[in-house]
């Protein structure tokens, strides 16, 4: 680590320390503590997490960090201040309630902070990109999880932090989420060295199915078995926990996720009038393409199965489709 790197992790903590405080102890953190409340986050998840407020006060972390000998152009580049004009200088998270970002060996390397009201914009606001903070490589709760997900040898995949805390400090723990962004090959290639099974919950709306179909085929592209859970277009884990409890998460989304093929079957239906024939025949070939790059004999049959209980075609017909896209692949 640069010396630059190592005082940035120090100026991390004591930001973390002091955004934690002010939102347990404080007036001005009164808002965030009561936003978090209002949430369901439990104090227990405010230590876990170390959860915090960044009063709205233009230079209040200036002062604080500058106070303990941090000069302003480190606070600068590791964008706990964000530069106005050339020399004026703003606390980036102010007025927000702080989640600190660990990395895989649970050193704060950055700051997710969440507006307290709907509408203000951006509603989460991250460290900028650079140095010891890189999105791509990181995973949210990735170092608390670390030893529940080698003991589950399952990890579950996230879109957002607050899911993670919401599974969490409700007892499932082998829970980790990307930061905003799509996963990237670094990332799924960081799970599947610890677990043969990755099971993506993303949110229920039409963007989260799109991110977890693009995240389907990298996790499969790095070797991952995967199962893909289904919740309502409405619903996302920590609304979903929230209103049915963890017993109903595991029951009713988790433990029901579906496979591979089932989500893919699902996701690309969508793109298809089945009432149509054309359509019809069109979908079926686009699955049976699919299940002819799937190894195991068995599963293809099951799915091959699936669609001559669907669509009224005959076994043997769907099995010389499936044969010919298969010798086509060698
Ligand atoms: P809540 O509304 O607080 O429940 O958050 P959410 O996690 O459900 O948010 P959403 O499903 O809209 O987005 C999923 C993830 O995308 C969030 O956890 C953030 O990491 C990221 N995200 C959402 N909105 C923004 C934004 O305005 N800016 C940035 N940089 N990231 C965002
Ligand atoms: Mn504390
Ligand atoms: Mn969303
Ligand atoms: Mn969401
Ligand atoms: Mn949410």
């Amino acid at each position: 680590l640069s010396e630059e790197d190592q005082q940035v992790l120090t100026a991390n903590d004591w930001l973390m320390k002091l955004y934690h405080h002010l939102l347990k102890y404080t007036k001005d953190g009164k808002e965030g503590y009561q936003y978090l409340k209002d949430r369901g986050i439990s104090d227990e998840a405010l230590e876990d997490f170390q959860i915090g407020y960044a009063p709205n006060i233009k230079d209040f972390t200036l002062e604080f960090l500058t106070k303990k000998g941090f000069s302003k152009q480190l606070l600068v580049k590791n964008g706990i201040l964000s530069a106005q004009n050339d020399h004026d200088v703003i606390d980036r998270f102010r007025g927000r309630v702080i989640f600190p970002i660990r990395n895989a060996i649970g050193k704060t390397v950055g700051f997710v902070g969440r507006a307290l009201h709907d509408g203000v914009e951006p509603k989460y606001l991250n460290s900028p990109e650079g140095g010891l903070f890189q999105k791509s490589k990181i995973l949210f709760n990735f170092d608390l999880a670390k030893k529940h997900i080698r003991k589950e040898n399952e990890v579950i995949l996230f879109e957002g932090s607050v899911d993670v805390i919401s599974a969490y400090q409700n007892g499932l723990k082998n829970v980790v989420a990307t930061l905003g962004t799509a996963l990237t090959e670094s990332q799924a290639k960081l799970l599947n060295r610890y677990v043969e099974t990755v099971v993506l919950c993303y949110d229920g709306d039409d963007a989260g199915l799109n991110a977890a179909y693009k995240a389907s085929q990298l996790l499969r592209s790095v070797g991952c078995e995967i199962r893909i859970a289904k919740m309502d277009p409405s619903d996302d884990p920590d609304s979903f926990i929230r209103s049915n409890g963890m017993e109903a998460f595991q029951n009713r989304i988790i433990r029901t996720s579906d496979t591979y093929m089932t989500f893919y079957m699902r996701y690309f239906r969508r793109d298809y009038n089945l009432k149509v024939e054309g359509d019809r025949i069109a979908y079926i070939e686009k699955v049976l393409k699919e299940l002819s790059m799937i190894e195991s004999t068995l599963e293809r049959e099951y799915y091959v199965q699936e669609l001559h209980k669907e669509f009224n075609l005959s076994h043997e017909s769907l099995m010389t489709q499936l044969q010919s896209y298969r010798n086509n692949q060698q």
